[in-house]
Protein backbone atom coordinates (compact mmCIF):
# COMPACT_ATOMS: atom_id res chain seq x y z
CA UNK A 1 0.00 0.00 0.00
CA UNK A 2 1.16 3.39 -0.90
CA UNK A 3 1.80 6.10 2.24
CA UNK A 4 -0.85 8.47 1.67
CA UNK A 5 0.58 12.13 2.32
CA UNK A 6 -2.01 14.96 2.50
CA UNK A 7 -0.64 18.25 1.50
CA UNK A 8 -2.95 21.29 3.74
CA UNK A 9 -1.92 24.54 1.80
CA UNK A 10 -2.91 27.38 3.70
CA UNK A 11 -2.09 29.75 0.78
CA UNK A 12 -5.31 32.11 -0.37
CA UNK A 13 -3.32 31.53 -3.60
CA UNK A 14 -3.40 29.02 -5.98
CA UNK A 15 -0.07 29.79 -7.81
CA UNK A 16 1.81 31.44 -5.44
CA UNK A 17 5.09 30.92 -3.43
CA UNK A 18 3.68 28.47 -1.23
CA UNK A 19 1.81 26.37 -4.73
CA UNK A 20 5.18 26.53 -6.11
CA UNK A 21 6.53 24.77 -2.85
CA UNK A 22 3.92 22.30 -2.61
CA UNK A 23 4.14 21.39 -6.31
CA UNK A 24 7.78 20.67 -5.98
CA UNK A 25 7.07 18.49 -3.15
CA UNK A 26 3.69 16.83 -4.21
CA UNK A 27 6.47 15.38 -7.31
CA UNK A 28 9.08 14.12 -4.88
CA UNK A 29 6.47 12.32 -2.99
CA UNK A 30 5.00 10.96 -5.78
CA UNK A 31 8.53 9.88 -7.17
CA UNK A 32 9.10 8.34 -4.01
CA UNK A 33 6.03 5.98 -4.22
CA UNK A 34 3.67 8.00 -2.21
CA UNK A 35 0.06 8.89 -3.05
CA UNK A 36 -0.17 12.61 -2.20
CA UNK A 37 -3.28 15.09 -2.19
CA UNK A 38 -3.25 18.73 -1.64
CA UNK A 39 -6.38 20.42 -0.11
CA UNK A 40 -6.31 24.60 -0.72
CA UNK A 41 -7.93 25.53 2.96
CA UNK A 42 -8.87 28.96 2.03
CA UNK A 43 -10.90 27.75 -0.85
CA UNK A 44 -13.13 25.55 1.98
CA UNK A 45 -15.25 26.95 4.31
CA UNK A 46 -13.66 26.12 7.87
CA UNK A 47 -14.85 28.61 10.58
CA UNK A 48 -12.31 28.36 13.64
CA UNK A 49 -13.52 26.53 16.70
CA UNK A 50 -16.21 28.60 18.52
CA UNK A 51 -15.89 26.58 22.12
CA UNK A 52 -19.51 25.21 21.96
CA UNK A 53 -18.50 22.45 23.89
CA UNK A 54 -20.88 20.08 21.83
CA UNK A 55 -17.73 17.76 20.80
CA UNK A 56 -17.06 17.50 25.19
CA UNK A 57 -21.07 16.23 25.49
CA UNK A 58 -21.75 12.33 24.74
CA UNK A 59 -24.02 13.28 22.27
CA UNK A 60 -20.87 13.81 19.87
CA UNK A 61 -18.04 12.50 21.03
CA UNK A 62 -15.28 13.59 19.32
CA UNK A 63 -16.61 15.31 16.49
CA UNK A 64 -17.39 19.03 16.01
CA UNK A 65 -20.78 20.45 15.52
CA UNK A 66 -19.85 23.46 13.09
CA UNK A 67 -21.32 22.22 9.72
CA UNK A 68 -18.77 23.31 7.41
CA UNK A 69 -16.30 21.85 5.00
CA UNK A 70 -14.28 20.79 8.09
CA UNK A 71 -16.67 17.33 8.80
CA UNK A 72 -15.23 16.01 5.54
CA UNK A 73 -11.51 16.80 6.22
CA UNK A 74 -11.43 15.22 9.62
CA UNK A 75 -11.29 11.75 7.78
CA UNK A 76 -8.53 13.14 5.59
CA UNK A 77 -6.27 14.71 8.83
CA UNK A 78 -6.91 11.27 10.61
CA UNK A 79 -6.41 8.83 7.57
CA UNK A 80 -3.46 9.95 6.27
CA UNK A 81 -0.13 8.48 7.07
CA UNK A 82 1.43 12.20 6.63
CA UNK A 83 0.07 15.58 6.75
CA UNK A 84 2.30 18.62 5.78
CA UNK A 85 1.01 21.94 6.43
CA UNK A 86 1.92 24.36 3.74
CA UNK A 87 1.33 27.81 4.30
CA UNK A 88 2.90 31.43 3.53
CA UNK A 89 3.91 33.31 6.85
CA UNK A 90 1.22 36.33 7.87
CA UNK A 91 2.50 38.39 10.58
CA UNK A 92 5.02 36.28 11.72
CA UNK A 93 2.59 33.02 11.89
CA UNK A 94 0.56 30.40 10.13
CA UNK A 95 -2.37 31.90 7.68
CA UNK A 96 -5.80 32.42 9.25
CA UNK A 97 -7.69 29.51 7.39
CA UNK A 98 -4.83 27.38 8.60
CA UNK A 99 -5.21 28.17 12.42
CA UNK A 100 -8.64 28.02 11.65
CA UNK A 101 -8.25 23.98 10.34
CA UNK A 102 -5.85 23.58 13.37
CA UNK A 103 -8.48 25.11 16.26
CA UNK A 104 -11.13 22.48 14.74
CA UNK A 105 -8.98 19.92 16.01
CA UNK A 106 -10.00 20.87 19.33
CA UNK A 107 -12.41 18.29 19.30
CA UNK A 108 -10.49 15.07 18.39
CA UNK A 109 -8.93 14.53 22.04
CA UNK A 110 -10.22 15.09 25.09
CA UNK A 111 -7.51 13.92 27.21
CA UNK A 112 -4.07 13.73 25.44
CA UNK A 113 -3.43 10.48 27.13
CA UNK A 114 -6.76 9.25 26.63
CA UNK A 115 -9.21 9.97 24.25
CA UNK A 116 -6.94 11.55 21.74
CA UNK A 117 -7.66 10.62 17.81
CA UNK A 118 -4.30 12.29 17.30
CA UNK A 119 -2.12 10.69 19.42
CA UNK A 120 0.88 8.92 16.56
CA UNK A 121 -0.16 10.82 13.80
CA UNK A 122 2.73 12.29 11.96
CA UNK A 123 3.02 15.93 10.99
CA UNK A 124 5.20 18.39 8.79
CA UNK A 125 5.58 22.36 8.38
CA UNK A 126 6.69 23.61 4.70
CA UNK A 127 6.43 27.39 5.24
CA UNK A 128 7.87 30.68 3.23
CA UNK A 129 8.26 34.18 3.56
CA UNK A 130 8.94 37.27 2.49
CA UNK A 131 11.94 37.63 5.12
CA UNK A 132 14.72 35.53 5.93
CA UNK A 133 13.41 32.03 7.54
CA UNK A 134 13.48 33.44 11.49
CA UNK A 135 10.64 34.71 10.88
CA UNK A 136 8.51 31.85 10.93
CA UNK A 137 10.25 30.98 13.98
CA UNK A 138 7.09 31.54 16.57
CA UNK A 139 5.06 29.17 13.86
CA UNK A 140 7.30 26.37 13.94
CA UNK A 141 7.66 26.73 17.91
CA UNK A 142 3.88 26.78 18.28
CA UNK A 143 3.20 23.37 16.19
CA UNK A 144 5.72 21.94 17.78
CA UNK A 145 4.12 22.66 20.88
CA UNK A 146 0.54 21.79 19.82
CA UNK A 147 2.22 18.29 18.56
CA UNK A 148 3.89 17.35 21.79
CA UNK A 149 0.58 18.18 23.64
CA UNK A 150 -1.70 15.82 21.37
CA UNK A 151 1.37 13.17 21.13
CA UNK A 152 1.05 14.40 17.31
CA UNK A 153 4.52 13.28 16.11
CA UNK A 154 6.48 16.36 14.54
CA UNK A 155 8.56 15.31 11.90
CA UNK A 156 10.37 18.49 10.96
CA UNK A 157 10.30 21.87 8.70
CA UNK A 158 11.27 23.39 5.51
CA UNK A 159 11.16 27.29 5.02
CA UNK A 160 11.64 29.04 2.00
CA UNK A 161 13.50 32.70 3.03
CA UNK A 162 12.33 35.22 0.47
CA UNK A 163 10.29 33.42 -1.47
CA UNK A 164 10.07 33.79 -5.35
CA UNK A 165 7.88 31.16 -7.09
CA UNK A 166 9.71 31.27 -10.35
CA UNK A 167 13.21 30.22 -7.92
CA UNK A 168 10.86 27.75 -6.20
CA UNK A 169 9.68 25.99 -9.75
CA UNK A 170 13.54 25.99 -11.67
CA UNK A 171 14.38 23.68 -8.64
CA UNK A 172 17.04 26.24 -6.53
CA UNK A 173 15.21 24.72 -3.54
CA UNK A 174 14.98 20.77 -4.60
CA UNK A 175 18.18 20.09 -2.48
CA UNK A 176 16.14 21.41 0.64
CA UNK A 177 13.41 19.67 -0.64
CA UNK A 178 14.92 16.52 -0.55
CA UNK A 179 16.60 17.17 2.68
CA UNK A 180 13.24 17.80 4.20
CA UNK A 181 11.74 14.33 2.98
CA UNK A 182 14.28 12.25 3.73
CA UNK A 183 14.10 13.84 7.14
CA UNK A 184 10.01 13.58 7.68
CA UNK A 185 9.52 10.22 5.63
CA UNK A 186 9.71 6.88 7.20
CA UNK A 187 13.68 5.18 6.34
CA UNK A 188 12.95 1.99 4.12
C1 LIG B 1 -0.80 39.67 5.10
C2 LIG B 1 0.61 39.23 4.86
C3 LIG B 1 1.46 39.10 5.94
C4 LIG B 1 2.78 38.71 5.75
N1 LIG B 1 3.60 38.60 6.84
C5 LIG B 1 4.89 38.21 6.66
C6 LIG B 1 5.75 38.08 7.79
O1 LIG B 1 5.39 38.29 8.94
N2 LIG B 1 7.05 37.70 7.56
C7 LIG B 1 7.51 37.45 6.29
O2 LIG B 1 8.69 37.13 6.14
N3 LIG B 1 6.69 37.55 5.21
C8 LIG B 1 5.40 37.91 5.36
N4 LIG B 1 4.55 37.99 4.29
C9 LIG B 1 5.06 37.57 2.95
C10 LIG B 1 4.63 36.14 2.60
O3 LIG B 1 4.89 35.25 3.69
C11 LIG B 1 5.40 35.61 1.41
O4 LIG B 1 5.30 36.47 0.32
C12 LIG B 1 4.89 34.22 1.03
O5 LIG B 1 5.84 33.53 0.27
C13 LIG B 1 3.58 34.31 0.26
O6 LIG B 1 3.18 33.02 -0.10
P1 LIG B 1 2.03 32.79 -1.20
O7 LIG B 1 2.56 33.34 -2.51
O8 LIG B 1 1.79 31.35 -1.22
O9 LIG B 1 0.85 33.56 -0.72
C14 LIG B 1 3.26 38.41 4.44
C15 LIG B 1 2.36 38.52 3.35
C16 LIG B 1 1.07 38.93 3.56
C17 LIG B 1 0.12 39.05 2.38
Amino acid sequence: MPMKVTIFNGSPLTSGNTSALSSILMAKLAGRGAEVEEIMLFQKNVLGCNHCDRCRADDLPLRCSIPDDMIRLYDKFLDSDLLIFASPIYMWNLTPCTLAFITRLHCLCRSPDGHNLMKGINLALALTMGDEADVARHAVDSMSEFCEYFLINFKGDMAVPFADKDEILSGKHDEDADAFLDEILPQS
